[in-house]
């Protein structure tokens, strides 16, 4: 059976968190767009967003100023033009989403003035912080959803995967739009665009442990990969410090504006450890916290950590942390009372498709925005906040740079249609279900905040013979969301330790104990797309 419904547009944009949807509102005025999502339009890192976004707005703040933390957090290895690009766009692209109504908290001066009120997070040496309360992201999805929701030339495909992008047979390097699995129907269809954008956010889910919701298993930048794009730094996933450990509590993180807010972290009997790790201590960059924290649990054999605000006046913790608030207390922690348990969890990919500043990749026509995306900005550290911020000025320029070309050739390329003649239905769902666990299980222990030389080799290995099996199984079943989402979890996973392996040193967050020190002139991760 081959693929016999067509869908065309201007722009397919694949993912629908703060990258895709704000992008689909800059072209929607003049192009006809496509918006697909594979689960709800709302699932996706966004939503689920704490602290808030980066940019200066205070008047003792500076550009310069952003761009020093971000350089330093990123540890030598962040494109210092990608930086100043991102920041010195900030305050504008902050106005742009107030503008649609983003509510984010405001407060007034000491002359009575009402003004945003910025919190701190890790890394930043000023308050720069926009957020509304601690659910910033919910208030970002939600404003963007409505605001798409009432366009007429933006359509929303919800339950639909993308599987691969489809390339010209003829002139390869062109994308000419994507084979999607309707989720409903059960059947592969395609849609043809003039301009396909990957906005499908990182690949967290490699990892056991999470922040992430279910969504982030790296689908987009695996597609980009096989389509032949190059990726880069894709050793550097992000561990988040501070998420609950509760066994009832699946990915909950406690923001870092919490210790913005004067939050610490301690051992069970409430003795401080962060100032012997780093000299800002609980403020030091994610890298420096993570690892302290992971140290502090393996020297001690605990399970946990803790972090504790209660110190703080109550009504000042409910007003600044209402969603945590009541997140814990509905697991019977009190955080104005005592300390909250907390692990790291695999929380962001600062790595992904290479991109230049307009967000186009190695393909024509091909374009990656948000966490998807290498940009240069993150180095070998992601500072806090600087995600959506990414998400939402790259989605400005690629918007720019697409609308400049709106003069593309209409539809006359031939593509080949979706093959299932030769697949069945899958009698073994089990494989999968157990190859998911085990890739995440080793990507954790082997692949995770400490690493060394024969753990990636062992990785690897696994990494070889999963591929195997899921090629087969890719081969010969019907495709589904947990067979789609393993393929493409097992590629980032090769990416992941390729090139770790590749790193002989340690820096940000690769910390290798074959290699503990940090290299003079260290240089970015490139693995190429047709390498
Ligand atoms: P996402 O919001 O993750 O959206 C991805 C979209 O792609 C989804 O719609 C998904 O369905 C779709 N998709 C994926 N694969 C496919 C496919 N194959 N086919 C179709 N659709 C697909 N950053 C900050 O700057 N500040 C914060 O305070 C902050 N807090 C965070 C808190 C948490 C708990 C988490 C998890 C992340 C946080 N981050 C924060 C990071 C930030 O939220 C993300 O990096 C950002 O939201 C990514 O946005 P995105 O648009 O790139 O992708
Ligand atoms: C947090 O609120 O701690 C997460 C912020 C981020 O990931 O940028």
């Amino acid at each position: 059976m081959s693929s016999a419904v067509e869908h065309r547009c201007d722009v397919l944009i694949i993912g629908s968190g703060a990258a895709g949807l704000t992008l689909a509102l800059k072209l929607a005025d003049q192009m006809n767009v496509i918006v697909l999502s594979k689960s709800t339009l709302s699932e996706g890192s966004t939503r689920y967003a704490q602290g808030g976004i980066a940019a200066v707005f205070d008047e003792d703040d500076s550009i310069e100023s952003h761009v020093k933390d971000t350089l330093l957090a990123g540890a030598g290895l962040c494109d210092e033009d990608a930086v100043r690009f991102t920041t010195s766009q900030a305050k504008e692209c902050m106005q742009w989403l107030i503008n649609f109504g983003v509510p984010f908290d405001q407060e007034k001066d000491t002359q009575g003035n009402t003004r945003y009120h910025l919190t701190r997070e890790g890394g930043h040496s000023h308050r720069r912080i926009l957020h509304a309360a601690d659910a910033t992201g919910q208030a970002v999805q939600t404003t963007l959803q409505e605001a798409v929701q009432q366009h007429p030339n933006i359509h929303l495909f919800e339950r639909y995967n993308a599987i691969d992008l489809i390339r010209h047979e003829e002139v390869d390097n062109q994308a000419l739009g994507a084979y999607v699995w309707n989720r409903k129907a059960e059947h592969v269809e395609v849609i043809r665009a003039k301009f396909t954008t990957l906005a499908t956010g990182g690949a967290s889910k490699v990892y056991q442990y999470t922040s992430n919701p279910d969504v982030s298993s790296g689908d987009g930048i695996a597609m980009a990969w096989r389509a032949g794009c190059s990726v880069a730094n894709m050793e550097f996933n992000q561990f988040h410090p501070t998420c609950l450990f509760h066994p009832e509590a699946k990915n909950f993180l406690i923001t870092e504006a919490l210790r913005g807010e004067g939050a610490f972290l301690c051992h069970a009997d409430g003795t401080p450890f962060m100032h012997k790790f780093d000299e800002r201590g609980d403020l030091a960059p994610r890298d420096i916290v993570a690892r302290a924290i992971d140290y502090e649990m393996k020297r001690l054999g605990a399970d946990c950590m803790y972090l504790d605000i209660s110190h703080k006046p109550a009504d000042f913790v409910v007003k600044h942390f209402p969603n945590i608030y009541r997140k814990c207390r509905s697991l019977g922690i009190d955080i104005t009372r005592q300390p909250i348990p907390v692990v790291p969890a695999a929380h962001y990919s600062c790595g992904g498709v290479k991109t230049d500043f307009d967000g186009k990749t190695d393909l024509d026509n091909l374009y990656a925005i948000g966490e998807v995306a290498y940009t240069g900005l993150h180095g070998a550290n992601r500072m806090a906040s600087n995600s959506l911020l990414e998400c939402v000025v790259f989605a400005h320029a690629a918007a720019k740079h697409i609308l400049k070309k709106v003069t593309k050739p209409a539809f006359t390329q031939t593509i080949p249609a979706w093959d299932e003649s030769q697949v069945g239905n899958s009698d073994e769902e089990v494989v999968i279900q157990h190859n998911w666990h085990e890739l995440r299980l080793f990507m954790w222990d082997y692949v995770g905040i400490v690493r060394t030389t024969k753990r990636l080799e062992r990785a690897l290995r696994r990494i070889d013979v999963l591929q195997h099996e899921i090629h087969d199984y890719y081969a010969n079943f019907r495709v589904s969301n947990n067979l789609l989402e393993l393929r493409n979890l097992v590629t980032v996973a090769e990416l992941i330790v390729r090139c770790a392996m590749q790193r002989k040193e340690s820096r940000g967050l690769h910390y290798i104990l074959d290699y503990p020190d940090a290299e003079e002139n260290p240089s970015v991760t490139v693995l190429s797309g047709r390498g």
